[in-house]
């Protein structure tokens, strides 16, 4: 599919604009592609209570559900073939690791992530992962 790559940094650029970050400082927003054309946005809300932030990749997972781009149920990879995360300067930041691995679930690793260098496939920016196959080969007393 043709990836238009510009208009995904500047809807994420968009959503960092909204981003709620009065404590870091760091205003940041994510946009992802949908297998159907669909964009789905999010921002990173913050807390008093540190540890309670959202990165903005979890309000675009938790939107991607939201909507009927995120009509998958079952467990696996989801729907995203595209996304792209930015700081509020609209230049790309690289998920952190929790966000790499929900985001996974979410496009597989296959999904295309924005870097400053280009696209990366996840699979190389999360090699060696945790997914539910693991889950569902090694969980017990089942
Ligand atoms: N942040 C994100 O929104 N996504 C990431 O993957 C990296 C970090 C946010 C969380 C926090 O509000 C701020 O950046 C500083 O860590
Ligand atoms: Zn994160």
């Amino acid at each position: 599919m043709i990836i238009d790559w510009p208009g995904l940094r500047a809807a994420a650029t968009a959503a960092a604009g909204r981003a709620y970050a009065p404590y870091s400082g760091l205003r940041v927003g994510a946009a992802g592609l949908t297998a159907d054309g669909q964009v789905v946005t999010g921002c990173n809300v913050e807390n008093a209570s540190y540890g309670l932030t959202l990165c903005a990749e979890c309000g675009l997972v938790s939107a991607l559900h939201a909507s009927s781009a995120g009509a998958h149920r079952t467990a696996g990879s989801g729907p995203l073939r595209a996304v792209a995360v930015v700081a509020g300067d609209g230049e790309p930041l690289l998920p952190c690791g929790r966000c790499r691995q929900l985001l996974l679930e979410a496009g597989g690793g296959d999904l295309l992530v924005d870097t400053p260098t280009g696209p990366v496939e996840l699979k190389v920016l999360l090699p060696a992962a945790f997914t539910s196959t693991d889950l569902a080969a090694r969980r017990e007393g089942q």
